[in-house]
């Protein structure tokens, strides 16, 4: 990576320079997102924006730049690596402040991005599919907010990682949330399933993607909440996330998913999301 956006300045990684009172690196204070783009565009812009304009507004955080200059900000970064598939990250913290919780009367945001080549799941994870694990859903109650404060997603995935899975699927009450930094769906009688919008979810910008695919081609799919009875019956689940694509889950706390391959279904939507993407490479998707 040759260079990073830092407040205003596009810099080498190594000059570029944050407080060490921002509240971002103190408390966590700031939130993030993490966009793909695919043959040199950025995929699905105005639904990562609307979701960081969100983000920001719950925090009450202002907005530091219009769409256009964010756009402006991502292509640039994104220069360096030209029409190779790759992903921004973005973060906007409360700046630096002497440490008091309560939010500063005057605000100096810091805003921080950068490009890196997208990293896509090895080849045999969406031929074979992925392990995952449950877990108790540890975090707070306001998961659709892209918080950068991620220990609790850290802890849940090394969890993960720890017993030789991929992911984290978390339970709260007795009910599947979303993964550690993914959102689930369950194939059930040949219907969808996922979680439904609110506090316990981030609300996925993929997960917006193949629900949207699902209505276009008379896949049914129910947003609602999925008990764990509901969820260990299911005959496939896969995983979304704008890194990760639509990833089948096929082994879970050791037991397999159906038949322990990844399902018609999956096949089916993938193939969608794949004619989509190109589609939208070619200019003919949003
Ligand atoms: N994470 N849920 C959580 C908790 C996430 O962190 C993510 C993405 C998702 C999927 O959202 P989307 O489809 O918009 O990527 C759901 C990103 C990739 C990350 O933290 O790196």
């Amino acid at each position: 990576m040759k260079q990073v956006y830092l407040n205003g300045e596009f810099l080498p990684p190594d000059q570029a320079r944050v407080s060490v009172f921002d509240r971002g690196f103190v408390f966590g204070d700031g939130v993030y997102e993490v966009l793909p783009a695919f043959g040199g565009r950025l995929f699905r812009l105005p639904h990562h924006l609307a979701r960081l304009a969100a983000s920001l507004a719950a925090i009450r955080l202002p907005n530091p730049h219009t769409a256009a200059e964010w756009n402006a900000i991502f292509t640039r970064l994104m220069a360096e690596h030209g029409a190779q598939d790759q992903s921004i990250y973005l973060q906007v913290t409360r700046g630096p402040a002497p440490r008091d919780h309560a939010f500063p009367a005057q605000v100096t945001p810091t805003v921080f991005a950068y490009a890196q080549l997208l990293k896509y799941p090895p080849a045999e994870q969406l031929t074979q599919g992925v392990a995952a694990i449950t877990t108790e859903d540890i975090r707070w109650r306001r998961c659709d907010i892209k918080a950068i404060a991620l220990l609790a997603n850290a802890m849940l995935r090394q969890e993960a990682i720890e017993q030789g899975a991929v992911e984290a699927i978390l339970v709260r009450e007795g009910v599947v949330t979303e993964g550690a930094a993914s959102n689930i769906f369950i194939v059930t009688h040949n219907r969808l399933i996922t979680a439904p919008k609110g506090p316990f979810i981030l609300p996925g910008i993929t997960r917006d993607l193949v629900v949207e695919i699902a209505n276009a081609n008379n896949i049914t799919c129910d947003e609602r909440p999925i008990s764990l009875e509901t969820f260990k019956s299911a005959d496939e689940v896969w995983l979304t996330s704008s890194t990760k694509e639509i990833l089948p889950i096929t082994r879970i706390d050791g037991r397999l998913v159906g038949n322990g391959k990844p399902g018609p279904m999956h096949a089916r939507m993938f193939a969608l999301y794949k004619e989509y993407k190109q589609a939208f490479i070619a200019g003919q998707a949003h």
